[in-house]
């Protein structure tokens, strides 16, 4: 992924670049360089290994000056996390670029390259790319004709931002792939992966098409399509708040998110229940057709929501829908026989996670009944392409690993269930129930919350382990598999989710005393299926943790550990534990003492494949 940034200012455009860059860090944060047009002519540039701040520092030591330049904020893909893959790159000390996504033919082209006289300064994929521009306008091509040169010859899917030192005020940008937005204000332009980058400045923006080259020369932009037609993309305006998400009384964002999932699903029903009905046009104005033309509902999603797309097929196919559900990467390299009446569900936070984008297309193009979309970000592009959406409207998640926006979106999914229920037979009276149970939601999670000291206690247990096991039954087992990407993400231990009838088929072997066994316990209809599977885990030494509700009937012992969850109905059981399970991730990580909100490796959205 990586995010970009970029500005022809009249004034210095450093202190934009640097915010720019601050507002895209959730992108990724391995490294991050800027690169400035001098007063001089002269391209400057920092660049630094680690996050925003250590490059912050670097200008502290020694600022740039200028009023055109480009960031990046790095996620490593080609080439280890190291200053001299930081972008932006340079060729012959004229030229700069910024790159997010993946080139896939750099081999080829950087053999010719060398062969052309080049050398290489990094191992990254980009750096081909900076260097193949540089051959066009050795050729004679101005610099937009250069770029555009180049991108007809790449292979892969990229955005990218170039400046040239003999043309300060100017700045090329080209989307093939990842997003790339365009803001203008007071007769300055900017580019940017995401609207957060531009909202100090405007709210105004256009998004660049596929194949687009934009061409800005002070305060002119001229964008050319992939045929080179000149094209005019519509000025879209931005609701979404310039705040940066504080982080108030809280020492790390998923708490802070965790804390606010009663607020969050509160604000995801708000409006979208009447009585004890679904307000069908939640999902958009075409929900009814799309609805009624619905056979069956594909899920394709990545990471935590595709555990949420886990959870909705339960629902579905409790009332009746046949529901499969895919991670977006498997699902967009398949052959999908085209059934009739496919309701093609993509559910992401950010709306941009580039596998899910690409599994959308790919579902899109075998003819399907349409398309919806469960998102928390509403200029997104999963929003942009998709026939419905489904807002979960939770307010900015800055914590790498998601919380609110999953409970959210398993709140909205549980809407579709009742939605599409009312086509199945369903009668009122189901509809009524179910939702009374969702209007309690606020309530229930605010109440788990509350155990939040008792799991800090179990959480001590976990600090010096190196694997764990969740278990879990029915709807529940998306719940221990989300559980256990928790604890992995943000506490580094190595974690598997197993649904607990599978134990004995081969992760019994790996119990012994020294392995936490986790266990998600409601008292519902697989209670004394779940109680067999961990009298063998007990017996084989193992030591339990259960999340149950006093109903589920289980007595704590020297090797039992009980956390009590108060009992809520079986359709909101998996909402409501999952809140206890996100505590433990959080507490163990505190205990490692890992970066919580910005796990090694990981980056919040991730826009490449
Ligand atoms: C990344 C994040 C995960 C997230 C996944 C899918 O891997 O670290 O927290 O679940 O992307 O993101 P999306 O925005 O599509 O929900």
């Amino acid at each position: 992924m990586c995010g970009i940034v970029g500005a022809v200012r009249t004034s210095e455009a450093s202190g934009f670049l640097l915010e720019g860059l601050r507002r895209l860090e959730y992108r990724g944060y391995d490294s991050a360089g800027v690169v400035m047009i001098s007063p001089g002519g002269e391209l400057e540039r920092t660049r630094a290994v680690g996050k925003v701040g250590e490059l912050e520092q670097a200008l502290r030591q020694k600022p740039l000056e200028g009023t055109t330049g480009i960031a990046h904020t790095r996620w490593a893909t080609h080439g280890g996390v190291t200053e001299p893959n930081a972008h932006p790159h340079i060729c012959n000390g004229t030229l700069a670029l910024v790159c997010n996504g993946i080139v896939e033919n750099h081999e080829s082209l950087r053999d010719n390259q060398r062969a052309a006289g080049l050398s290489f300064s990094s191992e990254t994929d980009t750096e081909v790319v900076v260097h193949q521009v540089y051959l066009h306008l050795q050729n004679g091509l101005d610099l937009a004709e250069a770029v555009r040169a180049t991108i007809a010859e790449l292979h892969g899917s990229f955005s990218l931002a170039v400046v040239h030192a003999g043309e300060p005020g100017r700045l090329v940008a080209a989307r093939q792939g990842p997003p790339l937005l365009l803001g203008r204000a007071d007769g300055e332009n900017f580019v940017a992966s995401d609207i957060n980058a531009l909202l100090p400045v405007t709210r105004e923006y256009q998004v660049l098409e596929n194949g687009d080259v934009a061409d800005i020369r002070g305060t002119e932009c001229l964008i050319r399509d992939r045929a080179g037609e000149i094209a005019v993309r519509t000025v879209h305006t931005s609701t979404q708040s310039g705040d940066s998400a504080e982080l108030g009384e809280y020492r790390h964002f998923m708490q802070k998110e965790i804390h606010e999932q009663p607020r969050a699903v509160a604000d995801t029903l708000e409006g979208r229940l009447l009585g004890d009905h679904v307000l069908e046009e939640s999902f958009g104005s075409r929900a009814q057709e799309i609805f009624d033309a619905t056979r069956q509902v594909q899920i394709i999603a990545c990471g935590t929501s595709y555990h949420a797309g886990l959870v909705a097929q339960h629902w579905l196919e409790y009332v009746g829908i046949p529901c499969e559900v895919e991670v977006a990467s498997e699902y967009r390299y398949r052959r999908h026989p085209a059934r009739k009446g496919t309701l093609v569900v993509t559910i992401s936070q950010s709306g941009e996670t580039a596998d899910t984008l690409a599994a959308l297309e790919e579902a899109t193009r075998q003819g399907i009944a349409g398309s919806l979309v469960i998102c928390n970000v509403s200029e997104s592009s999963l929003v942009r392409e998709s026939d419905l959406a489904f807002m979960t409207h939770c307010g900015p998640e800055v914590g790498v690993a998601s919380t609110k926006t999953f409970v959210s979106a398993m709140s909205g999914l549980l809407l579709l269930a009742l939605v599409l229920s009312r086509r199945q037979g369903f009668d009122a009276g189901f509809e009524s129930h179910v939702v009374r149970q969702i209007r309690t939601l606020p309530t229930a999670l605010e109440s788990v919350l509350g155990m939040e000291d008792a799991i800090a206690d179990v959480a001590k247990v976990f600090g010096d382990k190196e694997h764990a096991l969740f278990l879990g039954r029915g709807a529940h087992f998306p719940i221990a598999m989300e559980g256990a990407l928790k604890l992995k993400e943000i506490s580094y231990i190595h974690a598997e989710a197993y649904p607990a009838g599978e134990l004995k088929h081969g992760p019994l072997a790996l119990v012994d005393e020294k392995m936490p066994v986790v266990a998600v316990a409601p008292n519902d209809l697989l209670i004394e299926k779940l109680k067999s599977n961990l009298e063998e885990v007990r017996a084989r030494g193992g030591r339990l943790f259960l999340f149950a509700d006093p109903g589920s009937g289980f007595v704590e012992s020297e090797d039992v550990r009980i956390l009590q969850v108060a009992p809520v109905d079986s359709a909101i059981a998996p909402i409501i534990y999952t809140v206890p399970l996100q505590l433990l991730s959080y507490h163990v990580a505190l205990i490692k003492g890992t970066d919580v909100d910005k796990p090694r490796n990981l980056a919040k959205s991730v826009t490449v494949e």
